[in-house]
């Protein structure tokens, strides 16, 4: 029997599989687990199950002991995991894809609409008890008929987006590494573009690609003002891909007409220029947020745990 320490509570489905074979001990705390008792639990541990909200990196591994074998992170994105530290302890490191697609391209596509449409403002006046009634230029957003949508990094979660962004009748272009199967690039009608031109004709853009090195503050002061000045910005994939205090400036100016966000450059932290901003929609990192998808994530998890620990190979390695 091997211990596994879970970093934080998950579904109670994959703690059960967890615990039919292993020892488990899982941070139950309201609050995220601290650093200090995260490096006190995980000494001795063969498994990890991490949530994002940990950093799973040098440090914590050494903590941990040579025996570790795997961390199994509950999330697609791993920019909170050391991948190479893990590498040269000999750790597998596992993510989750696939499953929460659909849950975090709804959550794109609820942006959009959202930030498109005014409806946060909309929301908002309600609730502020103020007087209104309905007018010819009350409110008007825009249409999302015929609009561009530019698509910044094309895997599973851009596609997903798009495909729902066509259902609106948007044109879809897109940026990425590669091209895509050209059947799906065919269904959706997709051209792939450098990002400068993306920036220059959507309507809409949508951030959609992992977050590192190579993508901190992609979109920053000079890429805000390549987009158009009726265009909206929507990130769903991590914070810090955009330079929040420039996007702060940019709506704040009017040199982009809105934007919607579901994550943040210091998360939970939002930068303090955006929320007195009428133009940008703010959600609380959503994305993968339903009882389905995140039970789906923590089986896929408890899968890939248990696969390495019974020396199997895991479904979803992090290559
Ligand atoms: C992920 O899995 O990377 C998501 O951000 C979680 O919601």
């Amino acid at each position: 029997m091997s211990r596994v320490v879970v970093t934080g509570r998950i579904p109670e489905a994959a703690i059960e599989k967890l615990r039919a074979e292993h020892e488990v001990d899982v941070w139950e705390g309201p609050e995220s687990i601290s650093r200090e008792e995260l490096l006190r639990r995980v000494a001795g541990a063969d498994g990890i199950v991490s949530l994002l909200t940990e950093r799973v990196d040098a440090e914590l591994l050494d903590a941990a002991g040579p025996q570790l074998k795997v961390v199994a992170n509950v999330a697609v994105g791993y920019d909170n995991i050391d991948v190479p530290a893990c590498t040269e302890r000999g750790v597998i490191a596992t993510n989750t894809p696939g499953v929460l697609t659909d849950a975090t391209a709804d959550i794109a596509l609820s942006l959009i609409l959202m930030a498109t449409r005014r409806l946060g403002e909309g929301e908002r006046l309600i609730r502020s008890g103020e007087a209104w009634k309905w007018g010819m230029f009350f409110l008007l957003g825009s249409s999302l008929q015929g609009k561009t949508l530019g698509v910044v990094g094309m895997g599973g979660i851009g596609q997903a987006t798009a495909r729902r962004a066509k259902a609106f009748g948007m044109e879809i272009v897109y940026q990425s590494r590669s091209e895509i199967d050209p059947a799906i690039a065919g269904e959706l009608g997709a051209r792939r573009v450098e990002l400068d031109e993306l920036l220059a004709i959507s309507d809409v853009v949508s951030l959609h690609c992992p977050y590192g090195p190579a993508t901190h503050h992609l979109i920053g002061a000079e890429q805000l003002a390549a987009m158009k000045d009726s265009a909206f910005l929507v990130n769903t994939a991590r914070g810090p891909i955009v330079d929040e205090a420039a996007l702060a400036a940019a709506l704040r100016d009017g040199r982009i007409a809105g934007a919607g966000l579901d994550v943040y450059e210091k998360e939970p932290q939002v930068h303090p220029g955006l929320l007195g901003l009428d133009n940008v929609v703010l959600l609380p990192h959503l994305g993968s947020a339903t009882v389905e998808t995140r039970t789906a994530m923590a089986m896929l998890a408890a899968d890939n745990a248990l696969a390495v620990l019974s020396g199997e190979r895991p479904a979803t390695p992090i290559r």
